[in-house]
């Protein structure tokens, strides 16, 4: 039964104990979350074959039959501060579709001016035709060019389309296949650029020139780069999760030419889709993968971004309370609900400044009727399975930054990663727990995390201001 507010809750916060000695927590309980807590060793192997999955993305024999695909994005240098000019800016893939303007201005006052509009993308859209998606974001991009009153004027574009896309050019990329909450038909495997254009055509409205298409972990990466000339990695911690580097041209064989670096786009939400991680994958991973959009595929991503901790977390709590130590042994309609506990939830509920009569206010929102035992029960699940999400991500993330170390043959290395995503930004604990994984698994690299904002649209633009500048080196 609810705790009487005239009585002390057990867990208020005047009255906190130690964790350990809370409550006396039913052993099945512990177990349960035991499966989810990682040994350094468990880490370290993630970290090692990750490195692996890496080495088969950018051979040319192994490319193929690998999970983890090292797409090039043809995105050969970091901004040096000479790009200037006025872009529109998509941002598809995230928590909201965006439309931007940006304004970036060289010279001695370097200055980046952005105006957006957010847009929703209604679910029926994201899972309806291809054609149905893309008018409806000619549609927005129409909106906007009239909120903006520039209509007659032909603006460059950058296109952050943050999926996996085989890339052939700057401005060419074959969507490989959906992931997130997105399955469109008639897109998997056609140019994003392409349909974008089509749909541009059919309005008969307005025209743009498409320049770039852009993952939005480069776009971050190159937004950080812009202020930070160190800034080498970029990382997604949100809705999906995945991160890019500046890798060696000699390395990547499924690009010709020796010379420089490229940006790899990793696509390394598919780490596991081999089978790889199957040996700490639970019962409750498989279960979120098989629910899910694409079962099978975007196993890592899965352990550890915003779209799928929620749905963890929610499957955890289903089976405890079939088993009878939840909600009084109740399984209400809203626990049945996928995608309840969206990661501002998480982040509220895990977050230390909340007692847990405040858990309890929460879970009561999302319609579940909790005792004072059952908030710090699901306090807890949240914490454990945000916390090997952390980890995870910076196993991951530790293999890239000791791949680059070596690469440059060097003993130390300082580097920046620019982040940005929802779980990142939001989550009270996820952040520290990263950095302090990969300060562990990578102790060779002193690595600094540089929150990237809004890299999508300032990264796409500066992204589309350099191919603007090679079309006209190219023309001259
Ligand atoms: C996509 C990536 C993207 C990541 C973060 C993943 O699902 O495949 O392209 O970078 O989400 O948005």
């Amino acid at each position: 039964s609810p705790c009487p507010s005239s009585q002390i809750c057990p867990a208020s916060p005047q009255n906190r104990p130690p964790p350990s000695s809370r409550v006396r927590r039913p052993l099945p309980i512990t177990e349960t979350l035991a499966e989810f807590r990682l040994t350094n060793d468990q880490l370290l192997e993630v970290k090692k074959r990750m490195r692996t999955e890496i080495q088969n993305g950018l051979g040319k024999k192994t490319h193929d039959n690998a999970t983890v695909k090292m797409w090039p994005t043809y995105v050969r240098s970091t901004p040096d501060g000479s790009e200037k000019g006025d872009f529109l800016a998509l941002d598809l893939g995230g928590t909201n579709f965006r439309v931007l303007l940006v304004k970036i201005r060289s010279g001695k006052r370097r200055t980046v001016e952005m105006h957006n509009k957010i847009y929703a993308i209604p679910m029926e859209v994201m899972q309806g035709t291809g054609e149905e998606l893309f008018d409806h974001i000619v549609q927005c991009i129409s909106d906007f060019l009239d909120y903006m009153g520039m209509k007659n004027t032909r603006l460059p574009l950058g296109f952050t389309f943050s999926f996996p896309c085989r890339q052939t050019s700057l401005d060419a990329g074959i969507l490989v296949t959906w992931t997130k909450g997105f399955k469109a038909t008639d897109c998997e495997g056609e140019d994003v650029v392409g349909l974008l254009r089509e749909g541009i055509k059919r309005r008969e409205e307005f025209d743009l020139d498409v320049v770039a298409v852009v993952n939005d972990t480069v776009g971050t990466m190159m937004t950080c780069a812009y202020e930070e000339a160190t800034c080498e990695v970029g990382l997604i911690a949100g809705t999906g999760s995945n991160a890019c580097y500046m890798e060696e041209m000699r390395n990547i064989e499924t690009v010709e030419g020796d010379v420089g670096r490229m940006c790899v786009n990793m696509e390394w939400g598919a780490f596991g889709d081999n089978g790889c991680l199957d040996d700490i994958r639970t019962e409750y991973d498989r279960a979120v993968d098989d629910l899910s959009l694409n079962p099978g595929k975007q196993r890592y991503e899965k352990m550890c971004s915003g779209m799928y901790l929620g749905e963890i977390v929610r499957n955890i709590l289903i089976d405890l309370t079939k088993r009878g130590f939840l909600f009084r042994g109740q399984i209400s309609e809203t626990l049945k609900t996928r995608g309840i506990f969206e990661t501002k939830f998480l982040s509220q509920i895990e977050s230390d400044r909340l007692a847990l009569l405040q858990v309890r206010s929460i879970l009561q929102q999302l319609g579940l009727d909790s005792t004072c035992d059952d908030s710090i029960i699901v306090k807890e699940v949240c914490g454990t399975v945000s916390h090997r999400a952390a980890q995870l991500c910076g196993a991951g993330m530790a293999a890239v930054v000791d791949k680059i170390r070596e690469n440059r043959g060097l003993d130390q290395m300082d580097i920046t990663v620019g982040v940005d995503g929802t779980l990142y930004k939001l989550h009270p604990h996820f952040s520290g727990i990263m950095h302090q994984t990969v300060k562990e698994l990578a102790p060779k690299c002193n690595v600094t995390f540089f929150l990237s904002e809004d890299g999508s649209g300032k990264g796409a633009a500066l992204i589309t201001a350099v191919g603007c500048r090679m079309r006209e080196q190219e023309e001259s």
